[in-house]
């Protein structure tokens, strides 16, 4: 991404950025709400053109002006609000657009019993049991439903996969079990773009790290060039969490102090 603006109407969602992602790598884009995160994959993703500056995939210019064209492409994106049917079927979603057919002219069907199969063994590869792939997506847990996400991606041969905040709506144990996920895909080759507003997410799996801040970056670092502590002090909040932590030191003190 070289030097992209993107604006709605008078607003300046995104101003002057430039990333690089790179096969086999996790870059994650870390800001707080509101600094321009999910604007700048959509913008990466065909859902918005950018207002200035330009996209290149392997070195070509990549102008795309719907979310197919950049999947045809290679560009993966799971989506905030996951594009996910919760009553539709494992396999229908995770084939969503992509039917598998047999036959052709009039006589072309969609291959159920592949995909279901398919569906079964790609989910398999990734850990997760599903004994049957015509239940509902909505009866699997949310850190599985992305699973079925990533592992969709990976299948159809995406080169990079941008996942717009996995991990933040789960607990824990789901949230380690996609970061695992996600070191997966970067170890079959994608380039990752993982974004969180969780450094504790972000910094053990990332190998870049970019930063956002009101539509503009404030840096993008390799992890060797940067400590987990000066990744949270730059986020916005990190000078308000150190006096946050004070006072709630402050608080413990008072309260065992009037229970004593
Ligand atoms: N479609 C839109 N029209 C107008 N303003 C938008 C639109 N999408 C995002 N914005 C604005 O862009 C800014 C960045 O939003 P967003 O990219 O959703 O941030 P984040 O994902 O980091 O929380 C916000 O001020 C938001 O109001
Ligand atoms: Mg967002």
């Amino acid at each position: 991404m070289q030097a992209v603006d993107k604006h709605f109407g008078n607003v300046v969602a995104l101003s002057n950025i430039s990333l690089k992602v790179y096969a086999g790598e996790v870059m994650c884009l870390l800001g707080d709400n509101g600094a321009g995160k999910s604007t700048l994959i959509k913008t990466l993703s065909g859902v918005h053109a950018p207002t200035h500056g330009e996209l290149l995939l392997e070195g070509n210019p990549a102008n795309f002006t719907s979310p197919g064209q950049a999947l045809d492409a290679g560009i993966a994106t799971v989506f905030q609000d996951l594009a996910m049917i919760p009553l539709m079927s494992i396999t229908r979603n995770f084939f969503m657009g992509r039917e598998p057919t047999k036959g052709f002219g009039p006589f072309k069907y969609v291959d159920w019993e592949f995909a279901d199969r398919v569906a079964r063994e790609e989910m398999a590869k990734i850990g997760i049991d599903v004994r049957d792939p015509s239940q509902p997506v909505g009866t699997l847990s949310g850190g599985e439903r992305q699973c079925v996400a990533i592992a969709r991606a990976v299948y159809f041969g995406a080169k990079v996969l941008i996942l717009d905040e996995p991990t933040s709506a789960l607990g824990v144990k789901q949230a380690s079990k996609v970061l695992r996920y996600i070191a997966q895909a970067r170890n079959r080759g994608l380039g990752v773009i993982f974004i969180t507003h969780n450094v504790h997410h972000a910094y053990p799996i990332g190998d870049a790290f970019t930063l956002l801040k009101r539509g503009t970056s404030l840096g993008s670092w390799r992890k060797e060039d940067i400590t987990r502590e000066e990744v949270l002090n730059m986020m916005a909040g990190g000078e308000e969490m150190a006096s946050l932590d004070a006072e709630l030191a402050e608080f413990q003190r008072t309260d065992s102090a009037s229970v004593a």
